[in-house]
């Protein structure tokens, strides 16, 4: 792969200089100094004019920023809702969606731990969803499985957090639609990394990963037909307007709301087909980097997608070898335990997850770090 790293080396300079090398983008993406600013004359304006009056004044272009994201995750804007995080939205989602305990959702077996938690802690029962043998749903078993016993609600979490593994959610979402079957998609992984504007019936992400906004915003967004079915009450301080405002709270990170705006703005003024597609070369280039390095396994992937995992083959620590790399070498990664997705992963691996301005020399960099 050649080293395409220098039409993005702009994107880099928007953002502070990292001390290190940032291979960490599908926990926290780095945000530009644009989106920086944006967040702190926000909390400026807030102290200059009354938290209220500022929040008044950011209205215009948080809606805006509502509107272009309900877009991007293929909603009308009055469908969205502001929240603080990808595991609240999945919560909120729970709390209005007309399910009840004991019924059953269908997740494949590579679902992220903390959602199966969430789902399971609210009653439902989990039930398989057929996978070939990389994991990716089979989507002529999935039309089967619907047919024969179709669950409450099917749920795919569109990019794993914790392997390459990208879900054909576009395509499963029209098979839910023809069965009758709702589909919820987490696009916590997904959203400014792939296309998510797939058709599902309810749809949630966060800020701070790949579109490289503030932390402590999320997104939840529920399609038309349901907004006369999800059901809860109206809060008593709420204004009037759709229904789907009322998931949000009063208080909220009015600023982060502000700074996810500019950000997603820059998204789409680098285009997001060309950032998806350089995305998914950075994952293939990272994998190539680090194919044959001893000690460790890179888990194959073909999908289009930046996030690589390592799994150690010699019996390593994972969580000592990424603090390691961080301490002596200023080299940011995850170490991933098997909680994150446990019916996956058989042992802690390390992601690596670089973004559009990953370069070779990075990955070179970590390949010399983990051979010493
Ligand atoms: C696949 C996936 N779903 C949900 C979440 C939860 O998002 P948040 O950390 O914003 O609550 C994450 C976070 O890493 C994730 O990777």
């Amino acid at each position: 792969v050649t080293d395409p790293g220098e039409e993005w080396a702009a994107w880099r300079q928007r953002r502070p200089e990292f001390r290190g090398i940032h291979l960490d983008s599908a926990a926290a993406g780095r945000s530009s100094l644009a989106v920086l600013e944006a967040v702190a004359a926000h909390a400026r304006l807030e102290s200059e004019v009354g938290g209220y009056v500022a929040a008044d004044q950011a209205e215009p272009a948080i809606e805006h920023a509502r509107a272009t994201l309900a877009r991007l995750l293929g909603m009308p804007a009055d469908g969205l809702a502001f929240v603080t995080s990808g595991h609240a939205a999945l919560i909120a989602l729970l709390d209005i969606w007309p399910i009840q305990p004991g019924d059953t959702i269908g997740v494949p077996p590579s679902e992220w731990g903390p959602n199966r938690q969430v789902l399971e802690g609210h009653g439902l029962r989990l039930v398989d969803l057929p996978v070939d043998g990389s994991g990716h749903i089979d989507l002529d078993g999935l039309e089967q499985l619907l047919r024969a016993s179709p669950p409450a609600v099917v749920h795919l979490t569109q990019v794993a957090a914790h392997r390459g593994l990208v879900q054909p959610v576009a395509e499963a979402a029209t098979i839910c639609r023809a069965a009758g079957v709702p589909l919820w998609v987490d696009a916590a992984q997904a959203l400014g990394h792939v296309d998510t504007d797939c058709g599902a019936d309810a749809i949630f992400a966060t800020s701070r990963k790949w579109l490289t906004g503030p932390r402590g915003v999320g997104l939840l967004a529920v399609a038309q037909p349901w907004w006369s079915r999800v059901r809860f009450e109206r809060p008593a301080l709420a204004a009037d307007g759709p229904v789907m405002r009322w998931v949000e709270w009063g208080e909220a990170h009015v600023a982060g709301r502000v700074g996810l705006g500019v950000a997603v703005e820059e998204f789409l003024a680098d285009g997001p087909s060309r950032i998806w597609a350089r995305l998914a070369d950075v994952g293939a280039m990272t994998r190539a980097e680090l194919a044959d390095l001893p000690g460790w396994r890179v888990l194959g992937s073909d999908d289009p997608c930046s996030t690589t995992a390592l799994e150690p083959t010699d019996g390593q620590d994972v969580a000592a070898t990424r603090q390691r790399l961080l301490a002596e070498h200023g080299i940011l990664t995850t170490a991933s335990q098997p909680v994150r997705a446990p019916r996956d992963m058989r042992i802690a691996t390390l992601r690596v997850s670089p973004h559009v301005d990953g370069t070779p020399e990075d990955l070179r960099r970590l390949r010399a770090a983990l051979t010493c």
